[in-house]
């Protein structure tokens, strides 16, 4: 009895098993990540042109930098990289043959910025009259969100040897939930080459991301070149684990080519001890070297520097200035500064206070909103610039104070969305909602959105892509899709996920298995769709 129930259940356990896994395989299901507003769909399929062409007649944007040709040339070349393409469209029917998509912008601007309009319709026909598929779109930003999606519901056919769109006709409307969806890269504990920080910013163009917070210097190094302060950059691990200040630059065009912006980050007073290294008199002593000394006037000068050639290249309305994890004991137990917080009658946290409000307003001089890591809100939210967004990470129960007091603010709780924990599971970053506890729409509309953060300690350019994926996408989700359309039980999304990070692996993404814990390696083997 008792092993014939077994052996029930095993079977019962197989045909699970398989109908998932031809879930996920199945094309004819609908695998797009992040899931979009709204979506209709029909049954038919067409062939894509091996002459498939972008049309932009009727649109307003120039494309003077080529953002829009170079993302259709980047679309085209991720469709045709899976497999030899032997597709001969002569023995087809002409009206299944899709020659191209037309894309028509009604912003003339390729401006990118908080806030830029980012939403687009994708129509594809159901037939070859007109041979086209259409995105419309206000900003060419919203224009490459419909070239992901169109990507995503073409598929490299077996059969035909060519690349089809399956289910047509579409009609997807779309626009994200959230403005600031983001993702955190640390060049701090550990350098990543350029090309890994672009190799990134192509992933997250992938799933709509579209902040890459560049959290660039810490306690242990400080790789980026200032041109007011030269001998910054001497806090670098070594001479090539550098960036050129053309190096940034270069990041930031990268990643605004791709529709996502660059948040800039220095950490103070706290986390900057390698600021030092050229700059000794930043440290209060030798043997106590953070944070940057308070009562060094020369402290704020140097701040005021990298903020002035930081607003030469990241035009993102946003700086972000830390302030988390302060312990002044060295200024309490350095002399000259003790003598310093005697004379202005301040105690440690005073002086923290003094530190932040004074960077703040150095940052809006130079035309800049702030993000502040919570710490400073948790301390004196009161006295923060009303320009502040503040950065919650510690845990629960801070965004809905934050948004009480009328601030802006970004979620990124460390139990849920820190990538480096690697017991931080899939289902938990999926699940992760920004508006818990936040009825009030007022309310609601401060919280700019959310951020996944990969905190380099135990992360280089090794590991760093399966650190981030596929886990980073299920946050993609959460910020983008409408809150009605999310899955209450992640279960229920896995195999569309799964789809999702099996189209990472094909596009060169060492995306990780969904199962076990993050990054880890395949636990059996088996079809991509199944782990
Ligand atoms: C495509 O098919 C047509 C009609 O069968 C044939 O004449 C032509 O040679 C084929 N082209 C290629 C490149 O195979
Ligand atoms: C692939 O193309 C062939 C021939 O056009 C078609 O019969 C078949 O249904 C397609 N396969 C899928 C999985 O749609
Ligand atoms: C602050 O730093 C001092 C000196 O390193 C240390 O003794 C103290 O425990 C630290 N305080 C906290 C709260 O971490
Ligand atoms: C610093 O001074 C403020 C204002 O007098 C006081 O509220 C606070 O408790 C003091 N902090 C410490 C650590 O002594
Ligand atoms: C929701 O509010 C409760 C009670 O204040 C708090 O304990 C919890 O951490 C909050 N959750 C989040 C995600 O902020």
């Amino acid at each position: 009895m008792e092993i014939r129930r077994l052996e029930g259940i095993f079977l019962w356990y197989l045909v699970c098993v398989f109908a998932i896994s031809a879930n996920a395989a199945n094309i004819n299901h609908l695998n797009i990540w992040p899931m979009p507003k709204s979506v209709s769909y029909g049954y038919g399929t067409l062939h894509l042109s091996n002459e498939f062409e972008l049309r932009t007649d009727g649109s307003k944007f120039a494309d003077a930098s080529s953002i829009l040709k170079d993302a259709f040339k980047r679309s085209l070349d991720v469709l045709r990289s899976t497999h030899e393409l032997e597709f001969n469209a002569s023995k087809i029917d002409p009206l299944l043959v899709l020659k191209g998509i037309h894309v028509v912008v009604s912003s003339p601007s390729d401006e990118l910025q908080h806030g830029t309009d980012e939403s687009y319709e994708l129509h594809v026909p159901a037939k070859g009259s007109p041979p086209y598929a259409r995105i419309e779109a206000k900003t060419v930003y919203g224009a490459l969100h419909g070239l992901e999606t169109f990507s995503q519901v073409c598929h490299y056919n077996i059969s035909s040897r060519g690349i089809q769109v399956h289910q047509v006709p579409w009609t997807i409307v779309d626009q994200p939930r959230f403005s600031y969806r983001g993702l955190l890269i640390d060049t701090a504990r550990h350098y990543l080459p350029v090309p890994v920080i672009k190799k990134v910013i192509d992933s997250m163009a992938y799933a709509k991301l579209n902040v890459l917070h560049w959290h660039i210097v810490d306690t242990q190094s400080f790789p980026l070149e200032l041109p007011s302060y030269p001998k910054l950059w001497d806090g670098a691990y070594s001479v090539p684990e550098r960036y050129t200040f053309a190096d940034g630059e270069e990041i930031v065009s990268y990643a605004k080519s791709r529709g996502i912006n660059v948040l800039a980050e220095i950490d103070v007073p706290g986390h900057a001890e390698s600021w030092g290294v050229g700059y000794p008199a930043l440290w209060p002593s030798k043997d106590c070297k953070q944070p940057l000394d308070v009562s060094n006037e020369f402290t704020f000068k140097l701040i005021d520097g990298i903020i002035s050639d930081f607003s030469k290249i990241f035009k993102y309305k946003f700086v972000h200035l830390g302030g988390d994890e302060v312990n002044t004991s060295c200024w309490e137990t350095t002399p000259h500064v003790r003598k310093w917080l005697q004379k202005n009658r301040m105690n440690g946290s005073e002086a923290y206070e003094y530190f932040v409000l004074r960077a703040q307003k150095i940052a809006l001089s130079h035309g800049y909103d702030i993000i502040n890591w919570e710490e400073t809100f948790n301390s004196f939210g009161k006295k923060l610039s009303p320009k502040t967004v503040v950065h919650n990470w510690l845990g629960g129960g801070v965004a809905q104070n934050v948004v009480k007091a009328g601030l802006r603010c970004i979620v990124s709780n460390q139990d849920k969305w820190y990538l480096n924990h690697l017991d931080a599971f899939w289902q938990g970053v999926y699940s992760n909602e920004p508006l818990t506890n936040i009825t009030d729409p007022k309310e609601q509309a401060l919280v700019l959105g959310g951020e996944v953060c990969a905190w380099a300690e135990y992360i280089d350019a090794s590991d760093i892509e399966q650190t981030i994926w596929p886990r980073a996408a299920a946050a993609a989700e959460r910020l983008w899709t409408p809150y009605d359309k999310l899955a209450k039980d992640p279960e229920k999304i896995k195999s569309r996920l799964s789809y999702f990070r099996c189209l990472l692996n094909q596009r060169g993404v060492a995306a990780a298995p969904l199962d076990g814990y993050g990054r880890e390696a395949p636990l059996d083997p088996g079809s991509c769709y199944m782990q």
